[in-house]
């Protein structure tokens, strides 16, 4: 299945074809351009890896000994979502695998996963898990926008805020559905762009105003000094459909009620408290004063901490937090 030419004949760190930052105006600093976003966060994935899963290990580990996957920032079952669907004896390409809990659980459930990833780090953990579980798999370095496997190689290609979020989606998509089968499915979770016109400045959280530029979407800095992407819904769709895929829906889950306990403390999307070891622990910072009385009180942490959860919980009730697309190859 691997490309003859080797892995990312274009280089790890080749990234996108500069255009400038064309769709410049969102939380886009100085030194983020579309080019060097992928040099830039293979070199933070690198810095944060240990962090993020210390942080996050003891939700998403379970899955792998499990089996039961659970999709986005509110951890909803796929067997509620149904989002992959039957997983058993397919060929399944993890986009951004970070530590590898997702592909050990789909190993599990019978696939033959591969996982990608950016990070070097990161694919140390998911070899870590690896020999934790038993349950090995074919692991890659490479970026989605270079995807280094011969078209027509898997039957899912998904991930769960993986490189879909990272990468330059007008690369990383056509990249998805050339290395689809006919027939096969695209299932990809991401910020919504609604959430992410709202980010307060120096958070990771959302807000009830609209800060930032829609259609500045593409290329963001962000506060933990990785560089994500987005794009208008429209223009989603557009790409979609030019990268010959058929949207089957968009899912907008909203948290569950109760929040379960696990996903009530994870810290993972207040980015200023992740990865500022100060601000994780005082919890000052995260409920800080300003925050919560600059207008924004409802949202900002108040809801949260008063409901028990996180202070992004409140929001997402209110409005879309991440968007679960399904998409498929057509049989031509
Ligand atoms: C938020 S993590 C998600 C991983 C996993 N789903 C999880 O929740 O732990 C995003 C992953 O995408 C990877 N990534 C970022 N940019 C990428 C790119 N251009 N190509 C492939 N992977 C990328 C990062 O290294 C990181 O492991």
């Amino acid at each position: 299945m691997i490309n003859s030419g080797g892995i990312n004949s274009g280089g790890i760190d080749g990234g996108a074809r500069g255009d400038g930052g064309a769709d410049s105006g969102g939380r886009v600093d100085s030194g983020a351009r579309v080019g060097t976003h992928v040099r830039t966060n293979r070199a933070r994935w690198n810095e944060i890896s240990d962090e993020y899963q210390r942080l996050n290990g003891p939700q998403i580990r379970r899955q792998a000994f499990t089996g039961d996957i659970s999709w986005g920032l509110w951890e909803i079952p796929e067997s509620r979502l149904r989002v992959l669907g039957e997983v058993d004896g397919r060929d399944v390409l993890e986009m951004g695998c970070g530590g590898g809990q997702w592909s050990t659980a789909l190993v599990r459930r019978g696939a033959r996963a591969v996982g990608l990833d950016l990070s070097e780090r990161q694919l140390s953990h998911s070899r870590r898990l690896a020999a934790d579980t038993g349950l090995g798999f074919p692991l890659v370095q490479a970026s989605a926008e270079a995807v280094p496997f011969a078209e027509a190689s898997f039957d899912i290609v998904f991930a769960d805020h993986g490189a879909f979020s990272f990468a330059d989606p007008m690369r990383a998509i056509p990249e998805a559905a050339r290395v689809l089968r006919p027939g096969g499915l695209l299932a990809f979770s991401h910020v919504s762009p609604i959430y992410e016109v709202t980010v307060r400045p120096g958070r990771d959280s959302p807000g009830t105003r609209l800060i930032h530029d829609y259609f500045g979407l593409r290329l963001v800095a962000e506060a933990d000094g990785l560089v994500s992407m987005n794009l208008p819904y429209g223009a989603w769709i557009r790409l979609f459909r030019d990268s010959g895929l058929i949207v089957e829906d968009l899912l907008e889950p909203r948290p569950p009620s109760p929040v379960p306990a696990a996903v009530q403390s994870d810290p993972v999307f207040d980015g200023q408290a992740v990865f500022d070891g100060q601000a994780v622990f005082d919890g000052q910072a995260v409920f800080d004063g300003q925050a919560v009385f600059d207008g924004q009180a409802v949202f900002d942490g108040q809801a949260g901490e008063a409901s028990g959860g996180r202070d992004d919980e409140a929001w997402a009730r209110r409005w879309p937090s991440e968007c679960i697309w399904r998409l498929r190859k057509p049989v031509r």
